[in-house]
């Protein structure tokens, strides 16, 4: 087997998987205000931005290869319905119509859900009880949807994990002329301790419970791939896992099972062990990072939702 791992060139013809920029999407967090660039600690070289400076970096993630980012807004404002992620002037939606007009070959996804605008942290509507209501969730998500393709999002991405919701948004959207806007859908999404880092960076941590009555159970894997027919059924045009590599096996499973377009999200909290371990000098980040992302495409990701985005297609192209 060694003698075509001699050379690079031998190595090149040869590979399997395939890692490049256009597989990239990079999350980027954006806050109401102006001039603002807030590190958030729990994730270093990730900031909070005001939609000035969130065009700025979208300019350079462009620049690096990258062509689409996925948003998170972080609201002036919170309440008990989240009024801010379905507000036309909210702050994704503002957002959107910037980076579109700064660049319109730019691809902004836009995320859908409740989280990051309820004042409890929820991903849906509670009831009295202080439990999620899934049906009244569904009208929320459906809306916010709406408003964020209407602002120009190229694609909309559900990550609340309510069941039904992308029938809803799908019906929404195509009963108000966004029949071409497509739904990535958060189909996989675990309630991950990954997501810690994220909680801090969003102030999105419930303030009561926690997420495992809606989003998955670590344990499983048949479910998700039931989770991602259903989605798929009910008209999901891209699946996605989340987190990704302790689920690589989840990936694999769902790709093989559905054969459907799918992401795999690396989320904060990989992307913060990674962070700490370079800076503790423990690991060599470029090779760290490559290896971790290429294992995420070989597993079966088509596309990866990552941190590391912009800086890994600048290592790409070294
Ligand atoms: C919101 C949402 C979360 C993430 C993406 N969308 C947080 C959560 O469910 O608590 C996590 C992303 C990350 O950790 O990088 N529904």
């Amino acid at each position: 087997m060694r003698r075509l791992r001699r050379t690079g060139v031998l190595r090149g013809l040869t590979r399997e998987t395939e890692l490049t920029a256009a597989h990239l999407i990079q999350p980027l967090f954006v806050t109401a205000g102006a001039d603002i660039r807030e590190d958030i600690p729990s994730m270093p070289g990730v900031q909070r931005l005001s939609i000035d400076a969130l065009v700025a970096e979208a300019g350079r993630v462009r620049a690096a290869g990258v062509d689409s980012v996925l948003l998170f807004g972080i609201p002036a404002d919170k309440d008990e319905l989240g009024s801010g992620a379905y507000d036309d002037e909210g702050v994704v939606q503002m957002a959107t119509r910037a980076l579109k007009e700064a660049d319109p070959a730019l691809t902004v996804i836009a995320d859908t859900c409740m989280c990051e605008y309820t004042s409890h942290g929820h991903c849906g509507r509670l009831r009295e009880d202080g439990t999620v209501d899934n049906d009244a969730s569904l009208e929320l998500l459906a809306k916010t949807a709406l408003s964020q393709a209407a602002a120009g999002a190229d694609a909309v991405a559900p990550s609340d994990m309510m069941d039904g919701r992308i029938a809803a948004i799908r019906g929404r959207l195509d009963g108000d002329g966004f029949s071409d806007t497509p739904i990535i859908s958060y189909s996989a999404k675990y309630a991950s301790a990954f997501y810690g880092p994220f909680r801090y960076a969003a102030g999105s941590t419930p303030a009561s419970g926690d997420r495992r009555g809606y989003q998955m159970d670590p344990a499983n894997v048949l479910e998700a791939i039931r989770e991602s027919q259903i989605d798929l059924d009910e008209g999901a045009d891209m699946l996605m896992v989340k987190p990704a590599l302790p689920y690589l096996d989840v990936v694999h499973r769902v790709k093989q099972a559905t054969g459907a377009p799918l992401a795999a999200y690396h989320v904060s909290g990989e992307y913060s062990m990674l962070k700490a371990a370079v800076r503790a000098g423990w690991l060599d980040e470029r090779a760290a990072v490559l290896e971790a992302l290429t294992s995420i495409r070989r597993a079966g990701a088509d596309a990866i939702i990552t941190y590391y985005a912009k800086d890994a297609a600048n290592w790409l192209d070294d």
